[in-house]
């Protein structure tokens, strides 16, 4: 019946392939979050903890470890000025952020300052040798309760929401987030980028529909560094070979979908209307 289903036109070599697809839509569908397989499973049930990154390669033990949410900072900045200006990477604790480097100004340190003043109010300062317990532990928050000032439910709530959470593009259409693209001492100042054309991206199988990538937006957001060369290292379209296995490792569009940006359960976003997965 399925099989039925599939066009004349799809070559026969490509069906093992297409029932492969297929499998993993119908998992990502019925939302299981307890494969033993490797695959991005759903995204958190709680919204909240989409994005977050919990750091405790050397904090564990004293004064524990220390909880970052993207929730809140990208709603103040690009992703362009941590993870290029600032020189955070791309994967959780791969950037060996330290007491020391956050001290000298390096890393949280180079906002948590006590000093930069942000939203007319001063920022609090991050690792010291001082005790401060309470200034600590709003970083160094994991299993502590009530020690922070922001919490999710409340920050969102105005914000345009999506099934995993806030809808970050829609709350900056709405003008309910600004995020700041450049960082005083931090940032070099640069000359506006040349947006690229948006281009369309055609799978390899008729079956699949074509997925409209907006150059534009995500240059905005993420500035062409973060993207070239690491992620898409091409100076010409069609070059990099890119596939739906790709994006669930995490590499390709998977660097950012899935963990930070909208997840890869959400097909439609990038798939417009596909017919397999269009409810
Ligand atoms: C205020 C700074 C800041 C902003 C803004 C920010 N990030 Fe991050 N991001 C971080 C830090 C810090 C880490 C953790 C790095 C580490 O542990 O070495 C991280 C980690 C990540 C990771 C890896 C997560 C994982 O679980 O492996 C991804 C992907 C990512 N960021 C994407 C983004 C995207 C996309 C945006 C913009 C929508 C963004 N970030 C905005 C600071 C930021
Ligand atoms: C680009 C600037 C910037 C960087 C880099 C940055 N932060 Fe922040 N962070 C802020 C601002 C601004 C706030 C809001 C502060 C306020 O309103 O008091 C904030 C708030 C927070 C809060 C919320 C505290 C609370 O009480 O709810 C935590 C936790 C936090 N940051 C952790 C981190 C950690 C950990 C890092 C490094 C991995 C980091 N931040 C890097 C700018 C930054
Ligand atoms: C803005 C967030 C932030 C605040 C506030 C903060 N820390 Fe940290 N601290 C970090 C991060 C991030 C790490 C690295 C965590 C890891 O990988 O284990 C860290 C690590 C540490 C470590 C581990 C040792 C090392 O070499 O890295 C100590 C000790 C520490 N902080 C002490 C403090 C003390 C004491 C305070 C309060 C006076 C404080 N921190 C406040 C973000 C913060
Ligand atoms: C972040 C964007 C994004 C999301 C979300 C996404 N895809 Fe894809 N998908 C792609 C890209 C990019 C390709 C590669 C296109 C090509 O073949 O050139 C692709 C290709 C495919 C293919 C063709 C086979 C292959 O591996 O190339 C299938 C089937 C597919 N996606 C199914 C899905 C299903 C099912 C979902 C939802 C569970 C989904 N996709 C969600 C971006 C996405
Ligand atoms: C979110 C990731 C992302 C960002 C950000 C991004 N690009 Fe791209 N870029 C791509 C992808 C994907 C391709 C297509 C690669 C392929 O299919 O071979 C591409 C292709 C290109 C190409 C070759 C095709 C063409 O349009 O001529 C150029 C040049 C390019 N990008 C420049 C830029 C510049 C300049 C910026 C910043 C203004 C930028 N990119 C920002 C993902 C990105
Ligand atoms: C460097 C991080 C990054 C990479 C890599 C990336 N994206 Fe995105 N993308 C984002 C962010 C951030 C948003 C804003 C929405 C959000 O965070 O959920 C976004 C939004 C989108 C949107 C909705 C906005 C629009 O364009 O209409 C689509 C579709 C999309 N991405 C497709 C893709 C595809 C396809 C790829 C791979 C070719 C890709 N993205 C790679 C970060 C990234």
């Amino acid at each position: 019946m399925l099989m039925c289903s599939i066009p004349e036109r799809i070559r026969k070599n490509e069906r093992g392939r297409f029932l492969l697809m297929l499998a993993y839509t119908v998992f990502f569908l019925m939302n299981t979050s307890s494969a033993q397989i490797y695959l991005p499973g759903p995204p958190p049930q709680n919204p909240a903890d989409y994005g977050k990154v919990i750091l405790d390669t050397y904090s564990s033990t004293s004064p524990g470890a220390v909880v970052f949410d993207h929730w809140l900072h990208r709603s103040k900045f690009t992703c362009r000025l941590c993870h290029v200006d600032i020189g955070f990477a791309m994967e959780a604790k791969a950037t060996g952020i330290r007491a020391a480097t956050n001290r000298q100004g390096f890393h949280c340190g180079a906002c948590h300052d006590g000093k930069r003043v942000m939203d007319g109010k001063t920022v609090f300062a991050s690792c010291s040798d001082e005790s401060n317990d309470k200034r600590c532990a709003r970083c160094h928050s994991l299993g502590k309760p009530g020690v922070r000032e922001y919490e999710y439910k409340a920050f969102t709530a105005k914000f345009p929401k999506a099934r995993y959470g806030v809808n970050w593009e829609a709350a900056e259409n709405d003008g309910l987030i600004k995020p700041i693209d450049f960082l005083e001492g931090i940032s070099v100042k640069r000359r506006p980028m040349q947006s690229r054309e948006d281009f369309s991206i055609k799978a390899g199988y008729s079956w699949v529909n074509p997925i409209i990538f907006s150059h534009e937006k995500h240059s905005i957001w993420n500035g062409c560094e973060l993207c070239h060369p690491e992620i898409f290292p091409t100076a010409r379209k069609g070059t990099v070979k890119y596939s739906m296995f790709s994006n669930i490792d995490g590499r390709r569009c998977g660097a950012c979908h899935g963990k930070v940006a909208f997840p890869l359960n959400n097909c439609r976003m990038c798939h417009d209307g596909g017919p397999l997965w269009a409810q």
